[in-house]
């Protein structure tokens, strides 16, 4: 699988594809989530992402299950210094049962639990989950970039962060010579949700054209989570949310029928692989509960979109 620079001041490399954990633990029991891990290393992928709240909304779950899995899996099996392993703070339940935040010793405690339960010293990218805007910018970015000059973290990301957002806090880091966030994490995939609708699912934000302009104006990285909405662009019987129903979906779900026909690959295959040769380049994250899904899913890190086939999805709009 092809590997690319995520930040070039830290040395650290993403592939074409991230592995995600967010079930792992939970909805996905360990041995699976095993196999799951093995193969995609096999295959040649790199990079795996969790956060420290996964997954506390599951019945039974407490958060923290994923990265504790991966851990165990990292004892077992080694290896981890290929690997680029990224995890987040910022959407853990917090003490008035809200979103825990980003003040500083919510960074700091929760990174000491994050290595804990992941068996690492340092984490090679770390994000800030969700905007906090009680909290000042200065007080977080300093407690981030602490990390950084500990050695605890190599590189810094923003998760659901509305453009703007982004453009400030790395403006603030650069004035302040702090680490700038240069990874961004987004909800992202081939059909989009109606303008101006807000997404269901708590704290997820979707990349806007603002943000996919800036992060490829300043070369950032953009990990696009739910790409794969769930599976249903593969389910029949699984119809897309209720927040994707507009004229573009059905322009969009015909142009993809139309080009996984021609290409004889898997609408699945055809989404990632529409984002990972598009403009910006995406890093599709993709979260599997089997060994067999993980299976579709790589056999688009290696799909080449013809020209015109890409035109046919970019113009279904
Ligand atoms: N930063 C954030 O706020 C944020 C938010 C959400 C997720 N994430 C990250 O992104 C990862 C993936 O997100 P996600 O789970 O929300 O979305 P997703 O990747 O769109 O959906 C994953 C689900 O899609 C189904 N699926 C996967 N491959 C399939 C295939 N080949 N054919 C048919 N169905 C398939 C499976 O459903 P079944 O299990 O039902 O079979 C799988 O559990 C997470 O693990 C996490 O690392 C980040």
């Amino acid at each position: 699988m092809q590997q690319r620079p995520l930040d070039e001041a830290a040395g650290t490399r993403v592939s074409a594809l991230t592995l995600g954990a967010m079930p792992f633990g939970t909805t996905v029991d360990e041995e699976t989530s095993f196999a799951i891990l093995d193969r995609f290393v096999e295959a040649g992928g790199t990079t795996i992402d969790t956060a420290n709240c996964y997954s506390f909304w599951v019945p039974g779950g407490e958060g923290g299950e994923s990265e504790s899995v991966v851990g165990r899996w990292l004892a077992d099996r080694g290896g981890r210094d290929r690997l680029t392993i990224a995890s987040k703070v910022g959407s853990g339940l917090g003490a008035d049962g809200g979103a825990e935040g980003l003040a500083p010793e919510v960074v700091r405690t929760q990174l000491e639990g994050s290595l804990r339960r992941l068996g690492v010293d340092h984490l090679d990218l770390y994000y800030a989950h969700r905007e906090d805007r009680v909290i000042p910018d200065e007080e977080t970015l300093a407690a981030f970039h602490q990390a950084v000059t500990d050695g605890t973290v190599r590189s810094l990301g923003a998760s659901n962060h509305t453009a703007w957002r982004l453009a400030e806090t790395r403006a603030l880091a650069e004035r302040r010579g702090w680490t700038p966030y240069t990874a961004v994490q987004q909800r992202y995939s081939y059909v989009r949700p109606r303008p101006n609708t807000t997404l269901p699912e708590g704290g997820h934000v979707h990349a806007s054209d603002e943000l996919l302009d800036y992060v490829h104006s300043h070369g950032l990285t953009l990990f696009a989570y739910t790409t794969l909405i769930w599976g249903a662009y593969s389910r029949p019987g699984q119809p897309l949310p209720e927040h994707y129903d507009h004229p573009g979906t059905d322009r969009r779900l015909r142009a993809l029928a139309k080009v996984s026909e021609e290409l004889g690959a898997s609408p699945v295959q055809v989404v990632l692989a529409w984002l990972i040769g598009g403009t910006p380049t995406v890093v599709p994250i993709v979260g599997v509960s089997s060994v067999a899904q993980l299976d579709e899913c790589l056999a688009a890190a290696d799909l080449e979109l013809p020209r015109e086939l890409r035109r046919t999805l970019d113009e279904a709009v």
